[in-house]
Order: structure tokens, then C-alpha cells, then sequence
């Protein structure tokens, strides 16, 4: 079953071969493949084990079979890095897919995963770490695997993007009135000392600097609660913050255009700042010294 050879791409009528895009791709067609994005900071990875072992249960999940190892993984980005002078702070993106094959919903045979990993650079966002965010609510319109890191984002990128449109980072996503996540990150509570958020269930993505947070909050001597709070305990919230590699950890200061207390962010926010800043071995300690 091979494509026929003219194919009409962009309007226009060409051969099969110079479309610049992969025709029969799973990832393109199905969403059918698995990611990560690692940060970088001063050339060197942050949570790197947290993210290749993510990355393997991700594919054992959807049953793609990767021959790399994690050990062949690990020096190929580092490889990747070095070949690239990437000495300053950036991410790396790395994808695999079920690979390329002739469209079918059923799993193609004999065919190897396409992987592929890139890096750029990536400034932390120091505005947004030192005065806050604002963010939207809008319903969790997701699948039931979360935990998942697929390719699958269409509900992700229409939440973000309407945050986007309101003049906000992220959304803040629930299901019946339970927050989950957020877009692309996971979120938190703060109220009488303790920390709340959604347990790791298939809900939502067991986030790398999540786990770096339920490390710090032992030093930092406050209690994390893995417990799931509603839309309507955000108002009495104390403070709000959320977590991701590219976002760290972020003050959420205002909420459907409702400020957090004060609109300012909160001591216990600062607090997980500096332990991140400290784990991360960054130099510049900015937020340690705001
Ligand atoms: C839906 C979702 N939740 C949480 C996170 C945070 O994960 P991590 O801390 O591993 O970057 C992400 C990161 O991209 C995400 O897409």
C-alpha cells in the first residue's frame, strides 16, 4: 500500500519525495510516541535520571519497544551537548515514535522507532520567578493516562492557548471542580504551613521537579500533602505555585483575574525557590537573593 506518487501538499500538486514533512509518520498521524524535555543548566542536566527513567515508563506503557538502553541514551545526549558547545542554560527535546509505516491504527511489524533529540538554549525567566504569574481555570478535557508523557497535547496546547489569549501563562486544569494539573506543569496549594497537590495517579504527569519538591520539603520542613484540592479552596489559598523543567517553580500571584492574597509571591513559594536553586547548582542564586 504505498502512497501514489503525486501528493497535493500546501495547495499545491508535488512529487511524493519533496514533501518536507514525513507523510506516513506515527507520531504526525496517530500522535502515536513519547517525549521528555530535560533542562540544562551551564551545559550540565538537571534530573536527568528522572527523566530517562519517565522516558522508559512512558514507552513501556504504550508498548513501544526502544533497543537504546538508558546508559546509551544518557551519552548520547551528552554527547549531543558537547557536539553542540552548549555551555550555557538550554533544554533538550527528545522524541520517539512508533515510527514510520503505511497508516493503520494496528502496531506496524518490523519497523524501528524514530528517536530524535535537539538542544537549544533557554534563559531561565526571571521575571516570572521573581513576581508570579497569572493563570486561568478551564476544565481537564484530557485522556484517563496523564502519567503518560505521549504526544497526544491537542487538550493541552487549547487550554494553553486560551490562557494565552487572556493574557495569562497557564491554565489550571480540573475535572468536576478537582485540579489536576496545569497545562503544562503541576500545581500546588499552600494553606496553614502545608503544601496540597494532586497525588500521582493516572491523572496527571508525576513531574521531574515534583519529585525534586517532595525531596525539598524534608529541608525545608514543611508538609507536602498528596491530596487533590477543589477550584473553589483557591480564593482562601495562601499561596499557589507550579512546577515544570522549563517553568522551575513559579509563583502563581492572581487566578481568573483574582489576586492570591496579596498578589504577591508567598515565603513558602521562596523557600522551595532557593532549595531548587541550591539542587540545580546554580551559580547566579537570583532568586536566593531577591
Ligand atoms: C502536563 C504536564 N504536567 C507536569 C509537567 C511537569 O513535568 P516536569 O517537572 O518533569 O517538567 C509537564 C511538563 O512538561 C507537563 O506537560
Amino acid at each position: 500500500m504505498s502512497v501514489f506518487p503525486v501528493v497535493l501538499s500546501q495547495s499545491k500538486f508535488i512529487h511524493r519525495d519533496s514533501v518536507k514533512y514525513p507523510l506516513e509518520e506515527r507520531a504526525l498521524q496517530f500522535g502515536d510516541g513519547i517525549y521528555e524535555v530535560i533542562r540544562i543548566y551551564n551545559g550540565s542536566f538537571y534530573l536527568l535520571d528522572e527523566h530517562i527513567d519517565r522516558l522508559y515508563r512512558s514507552a513501556e506503557a504504550i508498548k513501544l519497544t526502544f533497543s537504546v538502553s538508558k546508559t546509551e541514551l544518557k551519552e548520547l545526549l551528552s554527547e549531543l551537548v558537547v557536539r553542540n558547545n552548549l555551555t550555557e542554560d538550554g533544554k533538550i527535546y527528545m522524541q520517539i515514535t512508533r515510527g514510520s509505516a503505511p497508516r493503520d491504527h494496528i502496531f506496524p511489524k518490523n519497523v524501528e522507532p524514530n528517536f530524535y533529540a535537539y538542544v537549544q538554549a533557554l534563559p531561565r525567566n526571571l521575571q516570572n520567578l521573581k513576581n508570579g504569574v497569572s493563570v486561568i481555570t478551564h476544565p481537564d478535557e484530557r485522556w484517563q493516562n496523564c502519567y503518560i508523557k505521549s504526544l497526544n497535547l491537542l487538550p493541552n496546547v487549547l487550554a494553553k492557548q486560551t490562557a494565552f489569549e487572556q493574557g495569562c501563562y497557564e491554565a489550571i486544569l480540573h475535572r468536576d471542580g478537582i485540579v489536576t494539573e496545569c497545562s503544562s506543569s503541576n500545581v500546588y496549594l499552600v494553606k496553614d504551613g502545608k503544601i496540597y497537590t494532586h497525588p500521582t495517579t493516572r491523572n496527571i504527569l508525576h513531574g521531574c521537579v515534583r519529585m525534586a519538591i517532595e525531596r525539598f520539603v524534608a529541608d525545608v520542613g514543611i508538609q507536602l500533602v498528596e491530596e487533590p484540592f477543589k477550584i473553589h479552596d483557591i480564593q482562601e489559598a495562601d499561596e499557589l505555585f507550579l512546577s515544570s523543567s522549563t517553568s522551575e517553580i513559579t509563583p502563581i500571584i492572581m487566578v481568573d483575574g483574582q489576586k492570591i492574597q496579596d498578589g504577591k509571591p508567598g515565603e513558602i513559594t521562596r523557600k522551595l525557590q532557593k532549595a531548587y536553586e541550591k539542587d540545580a547548582n546554580i551559580l547566579e542564586n537570583l532568586i536566593t537573593n531577591v
